[in-house]
């Protein structure tokens, strides 16, 4: 049992909303002056057999967690310790979080002196000679060097180690950061070994891992930290604690491949680019940027411009919620060298970068010849689905008329194409983190099928957040889940979603993220999901407020609270019968 199961279990909704609020029987249920509002007739109910509470003066409710965090205004983490230590329950939680927070600061500490160390050796070793005329051969500076702490690690097996375990840092520590590794016959030793070192930071300026170049052609040419407690390889964007600023004045982030293309803007004065470190960029890296600006400009060659095109720029754009632009680079040269030998073409070539969703039409365009009917109809079939894919409906308006004008067939054709189409393309999943540990008995975590199908749905195409803007927290009646809900919608990315809660709800966001979900037919269940929540929730109040008339008439409670009740109740049911009316007519229309 999770300790929230075991806090629930041992905690009675009654006894805890007590110690606030003076409650009467109602029948089975207790009624009291409601504490988040100002009345003189009481509204506020308490449901013992459900373990809830529902005031129908504001039209707020839930379980004994969200009495606690509303009432002494704390976060979930929070109200569970307090109820925990009500229940005598001991949490591992709070402990649990600060030891990650500690192991991570450990991890920065030591890459910090690593970075020091390396960036001591480049500056003022004998042997960092050779580094240091390599980097000076790239054309960088000595600014340049101690900006970005630029250094260069020995050729020896064990020169880091030794020096960092004279300064109290243990050698399981050391492997854990990534600076050392063991070989297969246990020997453990330096990984990084005769480089230029490139340290990453991340936007606060902790130390998080190291890229590594060798300092003439041989293969590999670049070594770098593995993934660490402290570095998210993929989420992380070289430069960031540079380009911060930059980005923030000039409202654009420039995402380029390489560290090295990184140093060189930077020392020319562009001073808003940051490296996606050569894989593709990531969905997490575009959601770190958005708090910093709209806007961003990919910086590639034509083939990873191609590989980013497609689907792929589509979702980065409805997670910035704006238009992702890309510059392509001249063949073979990469930003380095385009900014070394023309800053003015480097200029240029960002001014003229291209909205990637044209981009990609021109591409495929290109390879097709539209005069023909065949190629016509392929330069729909490649393109529609990522018009499909588009959130922006205006965006989407706009490029269903160019395709149309492309092609040379009506709007209209190309709507109906797009209609044919729209719940057919499998929308791409947003990679879940691992659970950390597995979860023996995950099927007990699950208590609420409903809830949990559609916040799987939601975690895995974050695309369908948009619809939940009339979806209340209240409609989850499970706290966890609710807690859930309410986050994600905070967040766009999952991993930070994970940090944001509260340690004890990892493992229930492991099971529901990490669930199976019939991939077709998406849009119908998220309809379907919303309207049964809050058709569920509207029809419990009924309930509940059906019981407590029928008890208060039979008691001769006071006339003016039935009045009142009796008020709510007919607005409650009104709803309701509303909602029930959406739904047949739905379903006519289906039969149609
Ligand atoms: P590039 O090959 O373009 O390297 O790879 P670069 O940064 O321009 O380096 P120079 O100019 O050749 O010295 C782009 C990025 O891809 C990653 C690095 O982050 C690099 O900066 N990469 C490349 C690796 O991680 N490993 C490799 O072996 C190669
Ligand atoms: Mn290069």
């Amino acid at each position: 049992m999770s300790v929230i199961d075991e806090v629930k279990q041992k905690t009675d909704i009654a006894s805890i909303v007590s110690q606030y609020v003076t409650l009467k029987k109602a029948g089975r249920n207790l009624v009291g002056l409601c504490p988040f509002h100002d009345e003189r007739n009481p509204s506020f109910f308490v449901y013992p057999e459900q373990q809830s509470w529902h005031c129908f003066g504001c039209n707020t409710g839930g379980d004994a967690f969200s009495f606690i965090m509303k009432k002494e205004g704390l976060d979930f983490g929070e109200a569970l310790s307090l109820l925990a230590q009500r229940a005598g329950v001991t949490i591992p939680s709070r402990a649990g979080r600060d030891e990650e927070k500690e192991e991570k600061e450990r991890l920065y500490k030591i890459n910090e002196a690593a970075a020091r160390y390396f960036h001591n050796l480049l500056l003022n070793s004998s042997e960092g000679v050779k580094a240091r005329n390599y980097f000076q051969g790239r054309g960088f500076t000595d600014k340049t060097a101690s900006e970005f702490q630029l250094g260069y690690s020995s050729n020896k097996w064990d020169d880091l180690k030794k020096y960092l375990q004279e300064q109290g840092y243990t050698e399981d520590e050391l492997v854990k950061a990534g600076l050392l590794v063991e070989s297969e016959s246990g020997r453990i030793y330096d990984r990084f070994r005769n480089k230029l070192m490139f340290p990453i930071l991340d936007i606060k300026g902790h130390v998080i891992g190291f890229g590594a170049r060798v300092l003439d052609d041989s293969q590999p040419k670049y070594v770098n930290s593995p993934q660490t407690p402290a570095f998210n390889k993929s989420g992380s964007l070289y430069g960031i604690n540079l380009a911060a600023a930059g980005i923030r004045q000039q409202d654009t982030a420039v995402i380029v491949e390489g560290y090295v293309d990184v140093i060189t803007a930077h020392q020319n004065g562009f001073n808003n680019v940051v490296a996606s470190m050569g894989t593709s960029v990531t969905e997490a890296q575009v959601s770190s940027l958005k708090r910093l600006t709209r806007n961003l400009v990919l910086a590639l060659d034509a083939d990873a411009a191609g590989e980013e095109a497609m689907l792929r720029g589509v979702s980065y754009e409805n997670i910035i919620e704006s238009e992702i632009r890309v510059a392509i680079l001249p063949q073979g040269k990469d930003p380095d060298d385009v900014v070394k030998e023309d800053a003015d073409a480097w200029r240029r070539l960002l001014s003229e970068a291209m909205p990637i969703v044209d981009y990609t039409i021109n591409m495929i365009a290109g390879k097709l010849d539209l005069d023909t009917a065949r190629d016509k109809s392929r330069a729909v079939k490649e393109l529609l689905p990522v018009i499909t894919a588009m959130n922006d409906k205006v965006r989407q308006a706009h490029y269903i008329q160019k395709l149309a004008h492309l092609v040379k067939v009506s709007e209209r054709t190309i709507e109906a194409e797009l209609s044919r189409l729209k719940p057919g393309p499998e929308r791409k999943r947003v990679a879940v983190p691992a659970p950390e540990k597995a979860t023996d008995t995950p099927r007990a975590l699950l208590s609420n099928r409903l809830e949990e199908d559609y916040l799987t749905l939601l975690l895995q195409h974050p695309e369908y957040k948009a619809n939940t803007e009339n979806i209340l927290p209240e409609y989850f009646f499970n706290s966890e889940n609710r807690e859930v809900f309410i986050t994600w919608n905070k967040v766009d990315e999952l991993a930070r979603l994970r940090d944001a809660l509260d340690v004890t709800l990892h493992e229930h966001l492991d099971v529901i993220a990490s669930r199976e979900l019939p991939s077709n037919r998406l849009d119908e269940k998220d309809a379907d999901y919303r309207q049964r929540l809050e058709e569920r929730y509207y029809k419990k109040l009924a309930e509940e407020i059906g019981g407590i008339l029928a008890i208060e008439a039979a008691e001769k409670g006071s006339g003016a609270d039935v009045a009142k009740l009796d008020e709510i109740g007919i607005e409650y049911s009104l709803h309701l019968k509303e909602l029930y009316d959406r739904k047949s007519r739905k379903r006519l229309e289906s039969r149609r």
